[in-house]
């Protein structure tokens, strides 16, 4: 079962926006500061700050007594994409949700082990879990635009949250939508409603409400599944466009868009992970049978 939360990350804790993940000495720096307002939307993409690592170390997930994940440690790299893919319940979707924390809002699910980010985990202690939201933004499989909001708003609804100064909010926002590869579709109708979008251009407005914020990682749970194949081609055209700046995490169970998308995969099977590599042996000449007999079609 899929938690899709809509509006999880705007919720009122106005008292936790000040407080970012620790830094300079134990914690990577924040976006770097908003600058002025003349910008075009292309170049406000510049902003987007250096892709980050992230590491998990002996990560285990539950769900009460069910183990959901047991025991993995795989590395999102800068500059790549990584898809992650297994059977359904596999855990894919659980391990996601431990990156930005969003497993523990699960009554009952709890988890161990250690999420870095470069070199902080975020789920040490006195970890701000707002910021740990703004530096590892999600994606969901069901487009989940902010339904009573503007397409402008549903962009910046993350920007006023954390605290963006008025005057900087509308070049952010366009420059996310640019970003999102969605600009030339909506401009000129931003007043207008999120949900007057279709389906694929839901999805990149989640992307651009994502992106808005500057994230240094990009979480994808199966973001083109309820899409298209031309919704599908342009979501994958933008991960390709997005790497460079933001790293990324695909959950897919669509093996040719794990082979399109993905530098790495990871393969997931009960809990556990299976492989991880090179997409292309991944997909060629894994280490495991397992790995062979899934993407072969054997199971799964
Ligand atoms: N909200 C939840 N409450 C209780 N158990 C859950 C919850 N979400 C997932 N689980 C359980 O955790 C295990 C892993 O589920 P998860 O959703 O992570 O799998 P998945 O690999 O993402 O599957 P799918 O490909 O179908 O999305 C399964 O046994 C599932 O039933
Ligand atoms: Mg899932």
């Amino acid at each position: 079962m899929d938690y899709e939360p809509s509006d999880v990350t705007v919720v009122d804790r106005k008292d936790e926006i000040t407080s970012r993940i620790p830094r300079p000495a134990e914690a990577p720096a924040p976006a770097s500061p908003p600058q002025q307002s003349s910008e075009t939307p292309a170049s406000g993409l510049e902003r987007m700050h250096a892709t980050r690592h992230i590491r998990l170390e002996d990560l285990h997930a539950y769900y009460g007594s069910n183990h959901a994940v047991k025991g993995v440690n795989l590395s999102f790299e800068p500059g790549k994409v990584t898809a992650i893919i297994g059977p359904s319940g596999c855990g894919k979707s659980t391990m996601v949700r431990c990156v930005n924390r969003m497993h523990e809002e699960i009554p009952g699910a709890r988890s161990q082990g250690r999420v870095l980010l470069d070199d902080v985990d975020l789920r040490g202690p006195g970890v701000d879990v707002v910021a740990v939201r703004r530096f590892v933004g999600m994606v969901f499989q069901k487009a989940n635009p902010f339904p009573t909001m503007s397409i402008f708003d549903n962009v910046a609804a993350g920007l006023r949250f954390t605290g963006t100064p008025r005057d900087e909010i509308t070049d952010r926002v366009n420059a996310a939508l640019e970003a999102a590869g969605l600009w030339d579709e909506v401009e000129g109708r931003l007043s207008e409603p999120g949900m007057s979008l279709s389906g694929g251009q839901q999805q990149r407005l989640c992307i651009a409400r994502a992106l808005a914020v500057e994230p240094a990682v990009l979480l994808m749970d199966e973001p083109c599944s309820a899409l298209d194949p031309v919704a599908t081609l342009k979501i994958e055209e933008l991960i390709g466009q997005l790497k460079q700046r933001v790293t990324i995490a695909v959950v897919t169970h669509n093996m040719q868009q794990a082979g399109r998308v993905a530098d790495t995969t990871a393969f997931m099977l009960s809990g556990e992970l299976v492989e991880v590599g090179p997409t292309e042996k991944m997909f060629t000449n894994p280490d495991d049978e397992r790995t062979e007999q899934y993407v072969t079609g054997k199971f799964g």
